[in-house]
C-alpha cells in the first residue's frame, strides 16, 4: 500500500486545516495509508510519535477549524545535512516516499532541495549501516507535491494562496468596525496589515473598503510619498469625508526602498501645520492569520488537496516537483522551482524598479 504523509509548514494560513483533511480523505479514498507528520519539519526530522498514520474520522470537523491542528514550526534542524539525514530516515522507517507540503514558497523549496538530495541521504543511511541496500530498494524516489498556503498571496503561478482570502475578510471587517469609529470623531486611522515582501493583502483591503491611501512593500509610491498622500487626503477631505484611512503592510517601502512606517505615516496626517487630522495606528497582526477559512479557501483547499494526492499517484521519477496552483478558476499543476524562480525575478525587477518589465513577467505566466 503506497504511503503519503502530509505536512503543513511556515506560517500558518486559514485553509491549512481543510487541505490536511482531503488529502487525507482522499488518499484513503485512493487506497493508500494516510500519514501526518506534525510540527512542520521538525516532525520529520524526530520522527516517533511526530509521524502518524491517519483515519478517515481523524480529520472529521477540520474544515471549520481555524489554524493548522498538526502544528508547524519553523525547525533550525532541516536547514543543516544531518537533520535531512535524520528525517529521511524517519521516513523510510514509516514506508513514506512521499510528501504533500503545504506551506509558503520558502517551505517548498526546502521540500524541493530534499527531494534532489534524496538519492544521496539514501547512499549515507546505507553506508553508515542504518539500512541494509534492499531495504531502501523501494525508496529510490522522493515524491513531492507542494500547495502553497500563505496569507500574503506571495506566489508567482497561482491567482490565490490557500488563506489569503480569509485574511483579507479579516482585514475589511477590521477596517468596517474602525470606520465607524473613525467618521464619529474625523479621525485618521493607519492600519497596519500583515505582507512583509508582498502587498497583495494591503493593495486589496485598500480597493475593498476604499481607502484614501496605500502603502506596500512593492514600492510603487511617487518620490515625494508625503506630497502625495498630504493631497490626496486634504481632497478627500475638501469633499467632506469624516475619516481618513491609510493602510499600510508592514513591509512598506518608498521609492528609493526605504521602509516607510506606520508613525511617520501618522506623524505627517497629525502635523499642526499641515492636515492636523486626529490620528491613531492600528496594528491588525495576527487577528489577520488566525481564525476560521473563508468559503473560498476551504473550497480551494479542498479542491487542491484532491488534486495533490492525484499528483503524488500518477508522478514518475521524471516528473518534476510541482505545486497545485489556481489559475483562470481552475485547479492545475505547475512545475514549483519555475514558480518561485518567476516570484523572485519579479521580485527583483521592482527591486531595480523596472515596474514594466515586473507586469511582462507576470502576463508571461498567463500566455503559457
Ligand atoms: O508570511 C505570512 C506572514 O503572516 C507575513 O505576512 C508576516 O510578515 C509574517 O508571516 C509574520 O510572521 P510571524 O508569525 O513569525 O511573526
Amino acid at each position: 500500500k503506497k504511503k503519503i504523509a502530509i505536512m503543513t509548514s511556515g506560517g500558518d494560513s486559514p485553509g491549512m486545516n481543510g487541505v490536511v483533511r482531503a488529502c487525507v480523505r482522499m488518499a484513503i479514498h485512493m487506497g493508500c495509508d494516510a500519514y501526518c507528520v506534525y510540527e512542520g519539519y521538525e516532525g520529520l526530522v524526530q520522527g516517533g510519535d511526530l509521524i502518524r498514520k491517519m483515519e478517515w474520522h481523524d480529520v472529521r470537523g477540520w474544515l471549520s477549524e481555524g489554524g493548522t491542528l498538526i502544528g508547524t514550526a519553523r525547525c533550525m534542524a532541516f536547514y543543516e545535512r544531518p537533520g535531512r539525514l535524520a528525517a529521511a530516515k524517519n521516513m523510510i522507517l514509516n514506508g513514506i516516499d512521499a510528501i504533500i507540503i503545504c506551506g509558503g514558497d520558502g517551505s517548498l523549496t526546502g521540500a524541493d532541495r530534499f527531494r534532489a538530495e534524496w538519492p544521496s541521504l539514501l547512499d549515507e543511511l546505507v553506508s553508515k549501516g542504518e539500512f541494509k541496500p534492499e531495504q531502501i530498494e523501494s525508496f529510490k524516489h522522493l515524491n513531492i507535491v507542494g500547495l502553497v498556503g500563505s496569507i500574503d498571496n506571495d506566489l508567482s503561478g497561482t491567482d490565490a494562496t490557500i488563506g489569503c482570502y480569509s485574511a483579507l475578510a479579516r482585514i475589511c471587517y477590521a477596517v468596517d468596525l474602525i470606520e465607524a469609529t473613525a467618521s464619529s470623531h474625523s479621525r485618521a486611522f493607519v492600519i497596519e496589515v500583515m505582507g512583509r515582501h508582498c502587498g497583495w493583502l494591503a493593495l486589496m483591503a485598500g480597493v475593498a473598503t476604499g481607502a484614501d491611501f496605500v502603502f506596500i512593500p512593492e514600492k510603487p509610491s511617487e518620490h515625494n510619498w508625503k506630497e502625495e498622500m498630504y493631497r490626496i487626503v486634504q481632497e478627500h477631505r475638501k469633499l467632506g469625508k469624516r475619516k481618513t484611512i491609510v493602510i499600510i503592510a508592514e513591509g512598506a517601502l518608498d521609492r528609493q526602498g526605504k521602509k516607510i512606517t506606520p508613525t511617520m505615516v501618522k506623524d505627517l496626517l497629525a502635523d499642526k501645520n499641515g492636515l492636523g487630522l486626529d490620528t491613531r495606528i492600528t496594528t491588525l497582526g495576527h487577528v489577520q492569520r488566525g481564525g476560521t477559512a473563508v468559503a473560498y479557501d476551504r473550497m480551494l483547499a479542498t479542491l487542491q488537496g484532491v488534486e495533490a494526492v492525484k499528483a503524488v499517484l500518477e508522478a514518475t521519477p521524471e516528473t518534476k516537483t510541482c505545486f497545485i496552483a489556481i489559475t483562470e478558476n481552475k485547479i492545475i499543476r505547475k512545475p514549483l522551482m519555475e514558480a518561485v524562480q518567476d516570484t523572485k525575478q519579479v521580485s527583483s525587477a521592482i527591486e531595480r524598479q523596472d515596474f514594466d518589465e515586473a507586469m511582462g513577467l507576470r502576463d508571461a505566466e498567463f500566455s503559457e
